[in-house]
């Protein structure tokens, strides 16, 4: 409970009743992204509706906070820290989602896609400029 402590907003306030419940990566200020099933835990039915993650980049390095929470707080908290989330040291990013599991390791798959799609085109443009120089 002691990610709710900013807001006071953690119990049950914003409790649905169908019994919901998910489970997120729970740890707590380490050093590396927590995503193995070692840190799973069960979140609270109707009370714990998302999975949070915080990622604080520090001079030691970047640290990561996981655990269940309900939306309000975790809503409430991510935007609140939305200045905070500047990607340089110091940086606080908060983010929050609703599906199980969800706060583990970021997928990377856009990002390589689109690498692979500029260098497609590059290959594509590049024989006529050879032509060019020659
Ligand atoms: C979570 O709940 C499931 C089903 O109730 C149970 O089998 C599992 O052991 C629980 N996991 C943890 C980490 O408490």
């Amino acid at each position: 409970q002691r990610y709710c402590r900013p807001l006071l907003l953690c119990n049950g306030m914003m409790g649905s009743s169908d019994g919901l419940q998910i489970q997120c990566y729970q740890c707590e200020g380490v050093n590396y992204d927590c995503s193995t099933p070692e840190f799973i835990v069960n979140c609270t039915v109707n009370v714990q509706d998302m999975c949070q993650k915080e990622v604080l980049v520090k001079p030691d390095g970047t640290h990561y906070r996981k655990s269940c929470a309900s939306s309000s707080a975790c809503l409430i908290t991510s935007s609140g820290y939305q200045q905070f989330c500047t990607g340089r040291l110091n940086s606080v990013c908060i983010s929050c989602c609703s599906t199980p599991l969800c706060n583990g390791v970021k997928k990377k798959r856009p990002v390589l896609s689109a690498a692979a799609s500029s260098r497609r085109a590059l290959l594509f443009l590049t024989p006529p400029m050879l032509l060019h120089l020659t």
